[in-house]
């Protein structure tokens, strides 16, 4: 398909870019960041060069779960501003041509949420049916995503003696899909959100939502999925559902949908987890099979590309070897890891702050076809706090400057929401406004791979193909239309390599996009005529072939 014909897929070539508006930006000087903060600082975002921002949850909450833990879904937490707020955002971002989506938490509520506190007060209450009860937890319960701080997911209820179901946090109690009322108030919140002008909806725990753990369900679980894609586009066509679904891609292809679109986008989990175990062995070949083996989707559809996220980095997909071998090099103290399949760590200091692997794992991000999606703070390097943080350690508060508290807040530092990393990476020394001024730097190294990300189509919209790059610590891929070829080799080793591509668009004319030697000469950093290609330690190169121009005389 020709992009021209695909602009309101917008999500398929967009730069994400997630962030917590209680971490990024404090506008009162209340230690907390909040929405009138976020607003001031969408230009800077802007500069970066992202077009949509990924809100995480802002709602009220108990905040046991850092705001997944919803206990109203209509407004905001008093701490982050009110609905006017959200709209001015929101308006100010769409100015700038940034969309915006929010997280949609509805695979369950808070145990404080208006639903579930009626729900348990009586087996007769119109909101019991919104959970899902049992008298006694089934024989093979599911288990629980968070082994060690939970030991089940059925809670028993004293005072009226049944048990719920409750996924992650015994606080998080599951909603019951089965029931036609849930999705009914399901529809009402995102149609609510859509009216103010949100873009989309990152949908949390997609797996977990669907499964109705034993619930007198005869319908397909998908059906709500399609029903919900349905809805979407009949509110508001150019809107999309990105899901978080954490399987194999071969699982995910279903959520996508077979009969009838569900998710628009799926976060690439598989890529995500090989890439880390490429970075630990400095090897490229795991990553070079899962992606030779990615499935097609629709061209309607397609990945959201990341390395981190708010959450664990989970590596639940590698097997249990490999696993050990990201931990062995990344996460060797047993408190940077946790329920025994992720690291708790940044990105930056788990290589070392090494600027040519920094580079290196980017370069990576924006060359595989998808969308690109940023964690806040990635495009600084920033630093994870004490792991006695947790999965919070990740979500330390934004470094703008040097200054106080790095520019988050004017607050005392006992009342910010969480402190800020000390050391290396204190904000003295990793911050937004230096490195937006130092040429060399990782902000202006990620603004550029945004800018040469969206002049450059073909990645998102191309047909993917691994090369054979003949050396395993070689990434060679492309994505092609029937003009365009775009290549990216990347070597995920210390030491210099040279590959042969032979044959590599012989003939065709050559542009280097991006070179991490800076050379961006076609003499120096193209292919030679036997098509080889020399690429230093951590070494990358982007070159774009097109057939040579015609003679139109
Ligand atoms: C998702 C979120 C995670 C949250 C969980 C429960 O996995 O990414 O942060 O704790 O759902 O809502």
């Amino acid at each position: 398909m020709n992009p021209a014909d695909t602009s309101d897929l917008w999500w398929r070539t967009a730069v994400f870019y997630c962030l917590d508006v209680q971490t990024f930006q404090d506008s009162d000087g209340d230690g907390s960041g909040d929405f009138a903060g976020l607003a001031r600082r969408i230009d800077d975002l802007s500069a970066l060069g992202i077009t949509c921002l990924w809100l995480m949850p802002f709602q009220p909450s108990p905040d046991l779960d850092d705001g997944y833990d919803v206990a109203d879904f209509y407004s905001v937490a008093p701490a982050l501003g009110d609905l006017g707020r959200v709209v001015e955002t929101i308006r100010i971002a769409h100015d700038r041509g940034i969309r915006v989506v929010m997280d949609l938490v509805v695979n369950h509520t808070s145990d404080r949420h208006p639903w579930f506190v009626a729900a348990r007060r009586s087996k007769k209450s119109r909101y019991r049916d919104y959970y899902v009860w049992r008298d006694k937890p089934p024989r093979k319960a599911q288990p629980t995503v968070f082994p060690g701080e939970e030991a089940t997911t059925w809670e028993l209820d004293e005072r009226t003696g049944q048990y719920f179901l409750h996924s992650f946090y015994r606080h998080q109690p599951d909603l019951n899909l089965a029931n036609p009322e849930v999705r009914a108030e399901i529809a009402r919140i995102i149609g609510f959100w859509l009216k103010l002008g949100i873009d989309g909806f990152r949908v949390d725990a997609v797996p977990y939502l669907l499964t109705t753990a034993g619930a007198p369900n005869e319908q397909d679980p998908h059906s709500f999925l399609r029903e919900l894609h349905r809805f979407v586009g009949r509110r508001a066509g150019s809107a999309m559902l990105l899901g978080e679904v954490a399987l194999t891609h071969e699982e995910q292809l279903q959520y996508f949908g077979e009969s009838a679109p569900e998710l628009d986008l799926q976060f690439d989990f598989v890529a995500s987890q090989t890439a880390f175990l490429c970075f630990a062995r400095g090897e490229a070949e795991p990553l070079a099979r899962a992606l030779a083996a990615r499935p097609q989707v629709d061209v309607s559809q397609g990945w959201a590309m990341f390395l981190r996220n708010h959450d664990e980095l989970s590596l639940a997909l590698l097997t249990d070897d490999e696993r050990q071998e990201v931990f062995d090099a990344f996460a060797p103290d047993p408190d940077q890891q946790v329920y025994g399949r992720g690291i708790i760590r940044r990105l930056a200091p788990m290589l070392d702050g090494d600027p040519r692997r920094l580079r290196l794992a980017y370069s990576l991000l924006f060359s595989l076809p998808g969308a690109p999606v940023l964690f806040y703070g990635e495009e600084i390097g920033m630093g994870e706090l004490d792991t006695s943080f947790v999965r919070e350690a990740v979500r330390g508060p934004m470094q703008w400057d040097a200054g106080r508290n790095g520019g988050f807040s004017t607050a005392r530092a006992s009342r910010l929401t969480r402190p800020l990393p000390t050391g290396g990476y204190g904000p003295e020394h990793v911050n937004v406004n230096d490195q937006r001024r130092d040429p060399d730097s990782l902000w202006m190294f990620i603004s550029e791979l945004i800018s040469r990300y969206r002049s450059t189509p073909v990645i998102p919209w191309g047909r993917l193909k691994v090369l054979d790059s003949g050396d395993r610590r070689v990434l060679a891929h492309e994505c092609s239309s029937d003009e365009v070829t775009f290549l990216a080799v990347h070597n995920f080793s210390p030491e210099p390599v040279t590959v042969e591509l032979p044959g590599w668009d012989a003939g065709r004319e050559i542009t280097v996009l991006l070179d991490s030697s800076g050379h961006t000469a076609p003499d120096l950093a193209a292919p030679d005529e036997a098509g080889r290609v020399r690429l230093d330690g951590y070494g990358f190169r982007w070159l774009k072939s097109a057939p040579p121009p015609t003679d139109h005389d």
